[in-house]
């Protein structure tokens, strides 16, 4: 029998969104996102109503955010469904005007052992940077279990814990950074009391550790008057951000929870081969759903929402999405056999 495989509609795979956030991204981690994201995934007109928004504004980050923004507090289901349905203009407001500009400083733990395997001294490009908190990797204080990096004396009370497993290569120093600059299509200023608002609206409730590490950082950067630039990675805007950098450090361009904003297949997969033709060492720690040349083959191996991270579209590690945890992918991080 001819079998014929329906397309997913629109709304399907709202929901699937939904509840993939409720069950792999916030479970265990924010019980009141996990119960609210369930509860929408469930209800069809809510669903239905997110379906109708552009393809970029369908996120559960940016709905919960934008419904905690508008209420002050995160509201309970009957609340968030009664906007939603009856009065959902000042909601889409905040939504449409807003995105998922994530800023984890956390991220820097993770990418830290690669790093500081490269040829130092390192210009960092970073391809998304939101407000530039990953860009100072070698300004943090870090917790690898027992080894402690310090980068941040005076701040002894701020540390980026992070548990490496086995095969992880634990720095022994921090990386010496002698430039750095980040590009994004709407950077965020850290010294804007609306723009710091939102960057703390979008770490999840109960997460006080984290809103308090994103707060320190934020004291942290905007010590250092980081440079970023309003630019499309998908455009020459990068190809100019790369011939800023000095020619005498090894260039590293890297990104983290970024491409996933890149919904297009073709598009994602053009800049993986177009990146590698611009830089030596592309560092890379994203879903890996999100590139068919590395990635997708290995979804299967970690069950949860782990990013992978690469160097140069080889896989190291697998990493938490916020840093907490990083594992080798074939038994090491050392990066060697990846290297040009
Ligand atoms: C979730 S944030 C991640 C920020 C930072 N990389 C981190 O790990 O904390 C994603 C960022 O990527 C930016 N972005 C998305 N698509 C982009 C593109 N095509 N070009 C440049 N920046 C982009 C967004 O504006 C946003 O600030």
């Amino acid at each position: 029998m001819d079998k014929q495989i329906k397309p997913e509609s629109t709304v399907e795979t709202v929901k699937k969104r939904y509840l993939f956030f409720g069950e792999k991204e916030v479970r265990g981690r924010c019980p009141i996102y996990e119960k609210l994201a369930l509860q929408i995934a469930a209800d069809l007109d809510l669903i239905s109503l997110i379906a109708t928004f552009p393809k970029n504004k369908r996120q559960p980050n940016l709905l919960l955010a934008s419904l905690r923004k508008f209420f002050k507090h995160v509201p309970s289901f009957q609340e968030a469904r009664a906007l939603m349905l009856d009065n959902p203009e000042p909601l889409t407001d905040i939504i449409f005007s807003h995105s998922t500009q994530t800023n984890e400083p956390g991220r820097c733990a993770t990418l830290l052992p690669l790093l500081c395997q490269l040829p130092q001294p390192l210009a960092l490009l970073e391809i998304g940077a939101s407000a530039g908190l990953c860009l100072i990797p070698d300004l943090y204080n870090y917790r690898y279990g027992a080894e402690l990096l310090t980068g941040a004396p005076a701040h002894p009370e701020f540390e980026l814990a992070c548990v490496a497993g086995a095969g992880v290569s634990i720095p022994k120093k921090l990386p010496e950074v002698v430039w750095r600059a980040g590009l994004d299509t709407n950077p965020l200023d850290i010294n804007d009391a609306e723009q710091r608002s939102w960057l703390e609206m979008l770490v999840w409730p109960s997460e006080k550790a984290r809103l308090q590490r994103l707060q320190a950082s934020i004291a942290l950067a905007a010590e250092e008057d980081l440079h970023l630039e309003t630019g499309d990675l998908h455009t020459l805007d990068l190809e100019k951000m790369i011939s800023k950098a000095p020619q005498d450090a090894t260039l590293v361009v890297f990104h983290s929870a970024v491409l996933s904003y890149t919904l297009e297949t073709k598009q994602r997969d053009a800049f993986a081969e177009r990146i590698r033709t611009l830089t030596d060492y592309w560092v890379s720690n994203e879903s890996p759903v999100l590139f068919s040349s590395f990635g997708c083959d290995r979804i299967n191996e970690r069950p949860g929402s782990d990013f992978l991270l690469a160097l140069n579209g080889k896989p190291v590690a697998w990493t938490d999405p916020h840093g907490a945890s990083i594992i080798a992918v074939d038994h090491s991080t050392d990066v060697q056999a990846a290297s040009p």
